[in-house]
């Protein structure tokens, strides 16, 4: 038995299912591409990530208030903690917008959806952002690691 598989957009399609009717613009494909490029971004720095953290010296037994804070002091880390935050946050909201846009069939679904996905990604960026740059390690417990000035 052979089944018969029509030619990619040899259908028509019905416009209930056309989103992109009003689009002029090449958003989706610089979407698309994004998606891709920054998959092999995140590769490295996910990777890198993890070895630093999980692999160097003590491994996971280093980790603790201490080790964030000496991370942080430098600025290497602080721009790829920066990049890692600001890509899979980008990434991820980009991927689910499009599983939206795949599932939610109604408008008013799809902008409510869409809406609390945009307001959540900015409140986590935001706050992580400031996290990276606005970190004082001498803030609370700090102090028990002696890197902070008496008092
Ligand atoms: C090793 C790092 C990663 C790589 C190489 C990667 C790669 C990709 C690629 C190529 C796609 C597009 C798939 C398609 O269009 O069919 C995708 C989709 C997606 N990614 Fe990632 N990704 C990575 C990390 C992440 C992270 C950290 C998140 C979450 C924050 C994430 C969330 C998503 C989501 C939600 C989708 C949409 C899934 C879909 O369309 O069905 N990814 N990823």
């Amino acid at each position: 038995m052979t089944a018969q598989i029509d030619a990619p957009r040899s259908q028509r399609i019905d416009p209930k299912y056309n989103r992109s009717r009003k689009s002029r613009t090449n958003f989706e494909m610089i979407a698309w591409l994004f998606m891709r490029i920054s998959g092999v971004i995140l590769i490295v720095l996910i990777f890198g990530h993890l070895f630093t953290n999980l692999l160097v010296g003590d491994g996971v037994h280093a980790i603790d208030w201490g080790f964030v804070a000496g991370k942080w002091a430098s600025p290497l880390w602080q721009i790829w903690d920066l990049a890692m935050l600001w890509f899979a946050m980008l990434h991820g909201t980009n991927g689910v917008r499009t599983i939206i846009n795949d599932y939610a069939e109604k408008d008013r679904t799809r902008f409510w959806l869409k809406g609390i996905l945009y307001i959540v990604t900015a409140f986590i960026i935001i706050l992580g952002t400031l996290v990276i740059f606005t970190f004082d390690p001498c803030m609370v417990t700090g102090k028990e690691y002696g890197f902070c000035p008496a008092g």
